[in-house]
C-alpha cells in the first residue's frame, strides 16, 4: 500500500527542466555545440557532470581536461542560476499545489527526489518547501538517477519502506531508479508512455486517484 509520495522536481513539480534545457544551450552556442530538445531528452533526471559529458559527444576537436569540464559545468549553472532567480510562486500551477495538499491532507507523507543541487533554491523561490516532509536532492547522493539512491534516501528521509512508496517521474532515467529502488512508477509528461513505468498519468492531479 502507498504511504508516500517521492516527487521528481525539474519537470515536475516546476518547469525548471526548460530553464536547465536554455542554460545548456546558452553554453553550447557560444562553443559552436549543436545542441537541441532530442539531445536535451537525454539529460533529464541526469547529474550536471554526466549531463555535460552527453553534450560534448557532439563536440568536435580534442578532448576535455576535468579541469575544463569543471569550468563549462560551472558556466552552465551560472547561466541557470541566472534564470532561477526569475522564479517566482507563479511559477507552481496551482493544481499542482492543490493536489500537494489533498494527499497530504490524506495522510500521505510527501518527499522531493530530486538529482540537483540547486533544488533547495527552487524550493524556496517557489515558495513551497512546507508542502513537502522531506527533501532528498544532488547535495545527499553520490550516484544520480538512474541509480535508486536519491529516492531510497527520500523513502528513508520519511521514515517509510521504498515498497509503501509512489515515485513520480517525467524521465526515464527517474523511472528507471524508482524500479531499481523498489518503488511504484509514475510517468508524467515526457516520461508518459515510459514502458518500464507502473502507470503513465494525462496530468497531475490524476495522482488523487492512486491516492
Ligand atoms: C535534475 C534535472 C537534470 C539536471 C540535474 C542536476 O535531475 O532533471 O536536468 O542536470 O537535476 O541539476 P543541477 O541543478 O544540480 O545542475
Ligand atoms: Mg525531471
Amino acid at each position: 500500500t502507498i504511504k508516500g509520495f517521492i516527487f521528481d522536481l525539474d519537470g515536475v513539480i516546476v518547469f525548471t527542466d526548460k530553464l536547465h534545457y536554455q542554460a545548456w544551450k546558452r553554453m553550447a552556442d557560444r562553443l559552436g555545440i549543436a545542441f537541441d530538445e532530442t539531445v536535451n531528452h537525454r539529460l533529464r533526471g541526469v547529474s550536471r557532470e554526466e549531463s555535460l559529458d552527453i553534450i560534448l559527444e557532439n563536440a568536435h576537436g580534442p578532448a576535455l581536461d576535468a579541469e575544463e569540464k569543471r569550468r563549462l559545468a560551472e558556466e552552465k549553472n551560472t547561466y541557470y542560476r541566472e534564470l532561477l532567480e526569475e522564479l517566482t510562486p507563479d511559477a507552481v500551477e496551482e493544481k499542482v499545489k492543490d493536489t500537494l495538499v489533498k494527499l497530504r491532507q490524506r495522510g500521505f507523507r510527501l518527499a522531493i527526489g530530486s538529482s540537483s543541487k540547486n533544488a533547495g533554491l527552487i524550493l524556496e523561490r517557489t515558495g513551497i518547501a512546507g508542502l513537502f516532509d522531506a527533501v532528498s536532492d544532488g547535495n545527499n547522493i553520490q550516484r544520480s538517477k538512474p541509480d535508486p539512491e536519491v529516492f531510497l534516501k527520500a523513502a528513508a528521509f520519511l521514515g517509510l519502506e521504498p515498497a509503501d512508496c509512489a515515485v513520480i517521474e517525467d524521465a526515464e532515467a527517474g523511472i528507471r531508479a524508482a524500479k531499481a529502488g523498489g518503488m511504484f512508477a509514475v510517468a508524467v509528461h515526457s516520461a508518459a508512455g515510459c514502458p518500464l513505468a507502473d502507470v503513465s498519468l494525462g496530468t497531475f492531479e490524476e495522482l488523487l486517484n492512486i491516492g
